[in-house]
């Protein structure tokens, strides 16, 4: 992968596959009919500031009703391994972590609004606390991103920690997974009925994509929910320490069981908006290979 606690990703080289603005992928044809979302009438959250958010206790649960799909993104080593001492097990892989920045920042139409040219559109990136922390201070927020921190520490203790900062991207924190697709899917709704006029540049952006990047127990709770439908995974051809490990096995019996398939390479190029040559590599001695699984439901 694809990883967020690598500096390289956030490399100030001009990348070749941004530009300042948005970038619109063509929608992937999908197996099934991605539920649209549908404009709100729910009232802007008071709470929100441009810099820092603080999801309120009170803020009602709308994740279960989420429709966003999401995307898990990771690197794992052939036994699964991703993580040791609460960094990676490998030394960042430059290719992977280049990948990832430009994964995680491209922005698609997929399951937008049909017709609609709303202000900024960034993706967001869901990490639990200790993958936040892993990240060194001057690289998070992860940039052009809305970043979501979660954790059961409660958010108003986190943000004071965290909070963005001024200049910063936005950082959202939640107590759930469930909870930070609740909160980015109002987001989506409130700003999905919005035109470009109505939005000024610098306000909420529209949420396109939701990338899940870590670690190990946010994975598991993503993989629980109906809105998991993709795993970009790198997979890294050697084996390391490690002391944190992806808990499926999507090619094993239990993720065949639960209808993952791996895509060829021509459907990940499609998903991700760019060609990738041979699919991969070898840096330092190591190879790596992208991939793409989804979730056949029947
Ligand atoms: N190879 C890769 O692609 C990759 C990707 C990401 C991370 N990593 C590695 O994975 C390791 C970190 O993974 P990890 O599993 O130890 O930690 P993690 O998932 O990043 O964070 C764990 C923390 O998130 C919060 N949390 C977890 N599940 C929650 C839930 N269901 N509801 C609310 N909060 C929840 C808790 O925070 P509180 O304790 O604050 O309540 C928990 O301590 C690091 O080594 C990192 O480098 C590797």
């Amino acid at each position: 992968m694809t990883h967020p606690n690598v500096p390289a990703s956030e490399t100030p080289q001009p990348d070749p596959y941004l530009t300042p603005d948005c970038v619109f992928l063509p929608p992937l044809p999908l197996p099934q009919t991605e539920p649209q979302p549908q404009p709100s009438t729910t009232n802007p959250d008071p709470y929100a500031t441009p810099s820092c958010v603080f999801l309120p206790p009170e803020m009602p649960p709308a994740a279960s009703k989420s429709s966003l799909p999401l995307t898990l993104i990771l690197a794992a080593t052939p036994s699964l391994g991703i993580g040791w001492k609460g960094g990676l097990p490998w030394k960042g892989i430059k290719a992977d972590m280049a990948f990832f920045a430009r994964v995680t920042r491209r922005v698609s139409e997929e399951g937008g609004p049909v017709g609609t040219v709303v202000g900024e559109t960034k993706n967001a990136v869901i990490m639990g606390r200790r993958t936040w922390e892993s990240i060194p201070e001057r690289f998070r927020p992860l940039k052009e991103r809305v970043n979501v921190v979660v954790s059961r520490q409660g958010a108003e203790a986190l943000g004071a920690k965290f909070g963005g900062g001024e200049g910063k991207d936005e950082v959202l924190f939640a107590a759930s997974v469930q909870e930070a697709l609740g909160l980015l899917e109002n987001r989506r709704r409130d700003s999905g009925s919005a035109t470009r006029s109505q939005i000024p540049h610098t306000e909420r952006p529209y949420i396109s994509r939701v990338f899940v990047i870590g670690g190990a127990s946010i994975y598991e709770a993503a993989l629980a929910l109906p809105q998991t439908r993709r795993i970009l995974l790198t997979k890294i051809g050697t084996e390391y320490d490690c002391d944190t490990v992806f808990p499926l096995d999507l090619e094993g019996e239990e993720g065949r069981k639960q209808g993952w398939v791996r895509r060829s390479k021509e459907q990940l190029e499609a998903f991700v908006g760019e060609e990738l040559g041979e699919g991969g590599g070898v840096e330092g001695g190591v190879s790596y290979e992208f991939c793409l699984f989804e979730k056949v439901v029947e």
